[in-house]
């Protein structure tokens, strides 16, 4: 009897009963392939014990903090027993790095299992020699093979499981090959099982592209507990670890770490670091008051602003939200006669943090306004506020914690929006309600005036 098969898209799982050129749930040219349909022998239905909510022990989630501070912070205190947590980046960002940093801080309290899937033992060894001591409470499994790895979990040697990454697992018993949808799905669900079955933390490791539509973490992620995504510009060195979802804590905390010889060291100031570098008193510079998660952070936004000879203007934006740049770009030439319709425009916010929220856009167009005027901003000065099509400046979440964070790195005076009560000790609101009054800043009288205020 030939064997039955079902056509499954690769990038994003969806399933059809026939081969088709272009999945019809996603658009994705040639990612459908047929993959045998096998099912076990039907099993007769027998009613499972149920039992009282109330009867569940709550401190049963107990957790093994991983001794990296803004790990545990990331994971809402540290790894629950019996969960599963995927660790999601693009190639090359860092993930090895990171899970064996916690494998090697865990390792001296507990079993940790770590599977070696893309990297031989020999190289994590000789990477882990670089990120610190290496307890024997590490071991090492060459074999990525599910029967191995689910035999592993269950032996109860190891608390915790690393596995790098999941798209080298496979299961010899599904024809398709490791890293199909198939393959991660099936094996992804069934460490998931192991994990609550046996108690045991597992640590997937998944790749993603920029798109996330490479097979693999996106199936999962209904599977599994915590999704850590951890991400950054992989031609620098900041990078941020950040829940996507976790089944027991918040997803608004960020850990922000710097990429150095000795493994991920986490940026305890981020603002500091942003700022370490900055020339201050030059035009097309502006400090803006932003947040990621929880956390606040002083970023620079830079700006030069270039006369053009072609029709089309460039809008470049390094670090800022492109479509947000050339939409403020429009709103400045419209409402604030600040004429960049004939001229090239490009936006940096250094260091490597995305400055792409929308409270960023005041900062932005006072440094494009600075940079077309050719005068600096008033040191001391920082700037947070949306800015609207009208020319309106909007209200943004956290103002206290932005201010706060402002006035640590000696900020004085904060242009913020005219609906704003707030009240920082320390720290003078100049208020705008509309883009245009943000030119009075940059006039020299009114910057005496401002920062005397
Ligand atoms: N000897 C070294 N010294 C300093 N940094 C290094 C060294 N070796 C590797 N790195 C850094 O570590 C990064 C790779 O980290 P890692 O292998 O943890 O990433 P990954 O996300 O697991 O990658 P992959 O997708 O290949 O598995 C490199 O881009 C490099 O910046
Ligand atoms: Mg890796």
């Amino acid at each position: 009897m030939p064997t039955r098969t079902i056509a499954v898209c690769q990038s994003c799982g969806a399933q059809s009963p026939r081969w088709v050129g272009r999945c019809t749930t996603c658009g994705e040219w040639g990612s459908v392939v047929e993959e045998p349909v096998e099912r076990g022998a039907p099993v007769a239905s027998v009613a499972a014990p149920t039992a009282t909510l109330a009867e569940h022990d709550p401190s049963d989630a107990d957790r093994v903090p991983t001794g990296l501070p803004e790990v545990d912070l990331v994971l809402g205190g540290g790894l629950v027993r019996g969960s599963v947590v995927l660790l999601a980046g693009e190639p090359g960002i860092g993930k090895s790095t990171i899970a064996l940093q916690v494998a090697l801080r865990v390792g001296h309290d507990c079993g940790v299992l770590l599977v070696c899937g893309e990297e031989a033992p020999q190289q994590i060894r000789a990477r882990a020699e670089r990120l610190g001591p290496i307890p024997s409470g590490v071991r090492t499994l060459a074999d990525p093979s599910l029967p191995g790895v689910l035999a592993a979990v269950a032996s109860g040697e190891a608390a915790i499981v690393v596995v790098d990454s999941i798209q080298t697992v496979f299961d010899p018993e599904l024809p398709s090959a490791p890293g199909s949808v198939t393959q991660v799905r099936e094996c992804g669900a069934r460490l998931a099982r192991a994990a609550r079955e046996n108690g045991v933390t597992v640590i997937l490791v998944g790749h993603v592209t920029k798109e996330g539509t490479v097979a693999g973490p996106r199936v999962l992620e209904h599977l599994v507990d915590v999704v850590v995504s951890f991400d950054g510009d992989r031609s620098g060195t900041v990078r941020m670890l950040r829940p996507l979802k976790n089944r027991f804590g918040p997803t608004d905390e960020v850990g922000f770490f710097e990429m150095a010889t000795e493994g991920l060291v986490p940026i305890r100031d981020a603002s500091a670091f942003l700022l370490a570098d900055r020339c201050p008193g030059l035009p097309g510079s502006a400090l803006a008051a932003l947040v990621e998660g929880r956390r606040p952070f002083v970023s620079e936004i830079q700006a030069l602003v270039q006369p053009s000879g072609v029709s089309v203007p460039r809008r470049n934006a390094l670090g800022t939200d492109a479509a947000r740049l050339s939409v403020l770009a429009a709103v400045l030439d419209r409402r604030a006669g600040v004429k960049l319709a004939d001229h090239e425009v490009f936006v940096s916010a250094p260091g490597g943090l995305q400055a792409s929220e929308p409270a960023a856009d005041l900062a932005i167009a006072l440094a494009l306004m600075s940079a077309y005027r050719d005068v600096p901003v008033p040191e001391g000065l920082v700037a947070f506020g949306e800015v609207g099509l009208a020319g309106e400046i909007r209200r943004v979440v956290a103002s206290d914690r932005r201010l706060a964070e402002a006035q640590t790195v000696g900020c004085t005076h904060a242009l913020v929006p005219a609906g704003l009560e707030a009240d920082v000790d320390g720290i003078e609101l100049v208020r705008v309600r509309h883009v245009a009054e943000v030119l009075d800043v940059l006039e020299p009288s009114t910057a005496v005036r401002v920062l005397r205020s």
